[in-house]
């Protein structure tokens, strides 16, 4: 049987070495961008030259319809999936006494209504999966953040849906478990957004016990990790923040 994932917001950054990650651990992978058509062609190309199949699909997530859409396309072309990595995310500052009900709605959309609806369309195939698969389980990643339990300044509507988008992980976890597993991640700061200055990156390195920034790749092994090695994990949303955290 092939393995076979899809992860939204591939085209760069976390996603995309996600998709090189399973590509090069032999799953067939689906791409899914909003704007990045070119570079989510070029992760395809190079999960090709893995040896899988590689595919890019375009949606809008905070929409319904086309998260919809898209799913159907998944479930049309692949009748099994083994991994959803629900990793398309909008990180923008507001403080909240600007933030309007739009706001929240809009990454409720991105961040809780996509990842709801794409498990929902898909979950016939990732159950199909399990039960042809010798691994016990198919895998749902949602990426949260550690900002979901401790937020960040001026991020409102960031924190409030990463924080419902946990506690999907929970309940998706009882119900749908053994036949596929739900698990969050929750980075705390990898690969700096473009908008840090200097002075900011070097106080939040500071205050990481790791002493660096991290790696889209380790995100992406970890996520391997989850799907091959942690068949007994399920539920939980992991913090994967070099110890940031765990400082008072
Ligand atoms: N980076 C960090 O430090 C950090 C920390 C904590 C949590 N996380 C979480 O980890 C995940 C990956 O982080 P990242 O920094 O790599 O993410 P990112 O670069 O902020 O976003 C990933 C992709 O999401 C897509 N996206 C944005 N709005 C969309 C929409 N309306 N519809 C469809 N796709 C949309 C974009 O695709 P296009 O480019 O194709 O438009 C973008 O490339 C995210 O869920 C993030 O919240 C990251």
């Amino acid at each position: 049987m092939r393995r076979r994932a899809l992860i939204t917001g591939a085209g760069k950054r976390v996603g995309k070495a996600v998709a090189l990650h399973l590509a090069e651990r032999g799953l067939d992978v689906a791409i899914h961008y909003h704007h990045s058509r070119s570079a989510a062609e070029g992760v395809a190309a190079a999960c090709r030259e893995r040896g899988v199949e590689a595919w890019t699909l375009k949606a809008d997530l905070s929409d319904a319809d086309e998260t919809r859409r898209m799913a159907a396309k998944v479930a049309q072309r692949w009748d099994t999936l083994s991994v959803l990595v629900n990793n398309a995310s909008m990180f923008t500052p507001k403080p909240f006494e600007e933030t309007s009900l739009d706001d929240v709605r809009a990454l409720n959309s991105l961040h809780l209504e996509a990842p709801f609806l794409l498990s929902r369309i898909l979950l016939p195939r990732l159950r199909a999966a399990a039960r042809a698969d010798s691994l016990e389980s198919s895998l749902i990643v949602h990426m949260v953040d550690i900002a979901a339990e401790r937020p960040f300044h001026g991020y409102t509507a960031y924190a409030v849906s990463k924080a419902a988008l946990a506690a999907l992980v929970r309940s998706m976890a009882i119900e749908l478990a053994p036949a596929v597993r739900t698990v969050g991640l929750a980075p705390g700061h990898v690969a700096w957004p473009p908008d840090y200055d200097a002075a900011t990156k070097k106080r939040m390195l500071s205050r990481i016990p790791m002493g660096r920034v991290g790696e889209p790749e380790d995100v992406a092994r970890t996520v391997g990790f989850l799907y091959f090695d942690a068949p007994y994990l399920n539920g939980d949303v992991i913090k994967l923040d070099g110890g940031l955290s765990q400082r008072y």
